[in-house]
């Protein structure tokens, strides 16, 4: 069961543990994770579920797909090159222990 520590602008963390094969949007909701609001339920198309990949996690994670990436840039503030959509990250065991930063934005 991998786990995912999400850590706010603020440095708050919360570590949860999350079903193999849910995103890292579930993992958030289902453990009441602040800050990832997920508005359209993982359709890819709100941008509230925006989350910072770890660096030392980034070569990792797949990369986002090409809509991924435009949602990324209309739709999320203080996007970097390391911004995800957290519904679009599958967990996998090999994810085990994944670093998720939360913009600013959404605290
Ligand atoms: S939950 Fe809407 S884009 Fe991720």
């Amino acid at each position: 069961m991998p786990s995912v520590r999400f850590i706010e602008h603020n440095e708050t963390e919360y570590l949860v543990q999350a079903e193999a094969g849910h995103s890292v949007m579930q993992a958030a909701t289902s453990n009441l994770v602040p800050g990832i609001v997920a508005d359209c339920g993982g359709a890819g198309n709100c941008a509230t579920c925006h989350g910072y990949i770890d660096e030392a996690w980034i070569d990792r994670v797949p990369p986002p797909s090409e809509d991924e990436q435009e949602m990324i840039e209309a739709g999320c503030m203080h996007s970097q090159p390391n911004s995800r959509l957290t519904c679009q990250v599958v967990l996998t065991r090999e994810l085990d222990g994944l670093v998720v930063r939360l913009p600013v934005s959404q605290t």
